[in-house]
C-alpha cells in the first residue's frame, strides 16, 4: 500500500479492502502486465480472478452476490488497480460504476434479481452509449430501437465499447422516438448471444489490454421487459450515471499517477551520478516534491466528490474537477517520471513508459477535459448570474 496514503478518513472497511486489492494487484495482475499491454489482449484468469475477489459486485448487496460495499469502496479498489494496471482498473470501473450501477439504480426488483448476480459473479458487462458521430454530443446517437410485438428491434452501431471483447452482458442506448430528440433514449439490457457482433478492435496508445471495440446492432432483437427504466429515460441514466463514473476514472488517473511516482522515485534514491543518488539533486528533488502535492490534491478531490455522492450531497461539479484534474496530474508525473528514471525510464522494461501511454486516455473518456470544463463552468455560471 502507498507511502503517500495520507488521507486517514476511510473506515476500518475500506482500509483493509485497499490492502487486499494492493495484494491482489501485486500478486496476480503485475506478473502479466507487459505481457498484456504488448500482446493488447485482457488475460481472462484475470478477470475470473477480479469475480473470485469480489471485486465485480463491490457494491452490490449480498443478497445478490455482491460484497455490499460502500461507493468510497469501489473508488479505492479502482484506484490500487490502476497504480498496477489501468487497464485492468478500467474493466472494473466500467463493470461497477457504470454497469451495476445503472442496474442498482434504475432495474426493477425483476431486473436487479436476474441481473446483478450475474455481474457479481461470472458475466462482465459495458456501456455502449457512443458512436462514431456521437461522442461529446452523446445525445445526438443514431441508433434506433422499434417495437415489434413484444420485442425491441435495434438497428445501430456503437464505437468505442470498453470491455465489450470479453463481455456477456451490455447496456445500450438507443433512441424509440427521435421526433422527440434526446427524450426518446431508452436504456436496454442485452446479451451476447442475442446476436451482438464485434465488428472491429481497437489498437491502441494505451490501456492496450482494455478491449474497445465497435458494435453493429443488426435487426438486434430484446424481450421489452428489458427496458431500464422506462422509455425516454435513457438520456437521464446515461448522464447521471456518468457524473458518478468520472469519479471513478478520477481514480484510475490518481492510482495510475502514484504507481509511475512510486516506480521512479525509489530509482533516483539509489542511482547514483556525481556521487550521489540523482534523486538529491535539487533539480530531481523539488519536481519530485511538486508532484506529491499534485497528486495529493488529485487524492482529496477524488475522494471529496466520492464521500459527497455517498453523502447524498451535490457532488456533479466535484466529479468533474476530480476527473479533470486527476488526469492532468496523470499524463504530467508519469512523463516526468520518464525523465527522472533517464534512458531506464524510456525502455518497457520498467513499465513506468506504459503509465504514461496509459494516462492520455483520461482526459478524453466518460467526457473530454473540455466536456468536463463545460460542466463546470455551467455550474458556476448558476452559482453566480
Ligand atoms: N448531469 C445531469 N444532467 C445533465 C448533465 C449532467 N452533468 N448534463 C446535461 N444534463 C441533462 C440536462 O439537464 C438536460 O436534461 P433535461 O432536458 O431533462 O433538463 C439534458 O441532459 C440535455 O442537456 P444539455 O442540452 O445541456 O446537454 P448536451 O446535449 O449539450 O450534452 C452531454 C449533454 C451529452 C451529457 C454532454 O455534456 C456530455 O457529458 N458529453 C460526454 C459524453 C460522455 O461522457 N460519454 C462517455 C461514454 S462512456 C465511457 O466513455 C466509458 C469509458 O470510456 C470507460
Ligand atoms: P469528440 O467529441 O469528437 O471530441 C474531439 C475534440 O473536440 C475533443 O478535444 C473535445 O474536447 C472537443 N469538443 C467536443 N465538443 C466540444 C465542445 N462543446 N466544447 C469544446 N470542445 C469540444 N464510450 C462508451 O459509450 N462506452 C465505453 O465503454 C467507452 N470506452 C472508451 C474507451 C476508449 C479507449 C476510448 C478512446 C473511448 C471510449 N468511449 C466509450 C468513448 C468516449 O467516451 C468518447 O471518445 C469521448 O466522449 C469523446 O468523444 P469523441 O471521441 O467522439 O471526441
Amino acid at each position: 500500500v502507498s507511502q503517500l496514503n495520507s488521507l486517514d478518513t476511510f473506515t476500518e472497511e475500506e482500509q483493509m479492502l485497499r490492502e487486499s486489492v494492493a495484494r491482489f494487484a501485486q500478486e496476480v495482475i503485475a506478473p502479466k502486465v507487459r505481457e498484456m499491454d504488448e500482446n493488447e489482449h485482457m488475460d481472462p484468469t484475470i478477470i475470473q480472478a477480479l469475480f473470485e475477489q469480489g471485486l465485480m459486485g463491490i457494491e452490490t448487496s449480498a443478497d445478490h452476490g455482491g460484497a455490499e460495499s460502500s461507493f468510497t469502496s469501489a473508488i479505492i479498489a479502482i484506484e490500487e488497480l490502476a497504480k498496477v494496471d489501468p487497464s485492468v482498473s478500467v474493466m472494473c470501473d466500467v463493470h461497477n460504476t457504470l454497469v451495476n450501477t445503472v442496474l442498482r439504480t434504475y432495474g426493477t426488483k425483476e431486473q436487479q434479481d436476474k441481473w446483478l448476480p450475474l455481474l457479481a459473479e461470472s458475466k462482465l458487462g459495458s456501456f455502449c452509449l457512443s458512436e462514431a458521430a456521437s461522442g461529446s454530443d452523446a445525445f445526438a446517437l443514431q441508433t434506433r430501437a422499434k417495437k415489434d410485438g413484444d420485442d425491441w428491434v435495434l438497428n445501430g452501431t456503437k464505437m468505442w465499447i470498453t470491455n465489450s471483447y470479453e463481455a456477456d452482458i451490455f447496456l445500450i442506448f438507443a433512441n424509440v422516438d427521435p421526433s422527440k430528440g434526446y427524450k426518446g433514449i431508452t436504456c436496454f439490457i442485452a446479451t451476447k448471444d442475442m446476436g451482438i457482433q464485434i465488428a472491429k478492435k481497437e489498437q491502441k496508445l494505451g490501456i492496450r489490454a482494455s478491449s474497445t471495440c465497435t458494435l453493429n446492432f443488426d435487426d438486434l432483437r430484446i424481450p421489452a421487459e428489458n427496458i431500464i427504466g422506462g422509455e425516454g429515460k435513457g438520456y437521464k441514466i446515461a448522464i447521471e450515471i456518468l457524473n458518478e463514473g468520472r469519479i471513478g476514472i478520477a481514480a484510475q488517473m490518481l492510482g495510475l499517477a502514484q504507481g509511475a511516482f512510486e516506480k521512479a522515485v525509489p530509482y533516483t534514491l539509489q542511482r547514483t551520478q556525481f556521487g550521489q543518488p540523482v534523486g538529491t539533486f535539487q533539480g530531481l528533488a523539488f519536481q519530485q516534491a511538486r508532484a506529491a502535492v499534485e497528486i495529493e490534491a488529485a487524492r482529496l478531490l477524488t475522494y471529496n466528490a466520492a464521500r459527497r455522492k455517498e453523502e447524498g450531497m451535490p457532488f456533479t461539479k466535484e466529479a468533474a474537477m476530480a476527473k479533470l484534474y486527476a488526469s492532468e496530474v496523470a499524463q504530467r508525473v508519469s512523463g516526468a517520471a520518464i525523465e527522472w528514471a533517464g534512458g531506464v525510464g524510456f525502455t518497457r522494461e520498467t513499465g513506468i513508459e506504459k503509465y504514461w501511454r496509459d494516462s492520455k486516455i483520461g482526459a478524453i473518456y466518460e467526457g473530454t477535459s473540455n466536456i468536463q470544463l463545460q460542466t463546470i463552468a455551467k455550474y458556476l455560471q448558476k452559482q453566480y448570474s
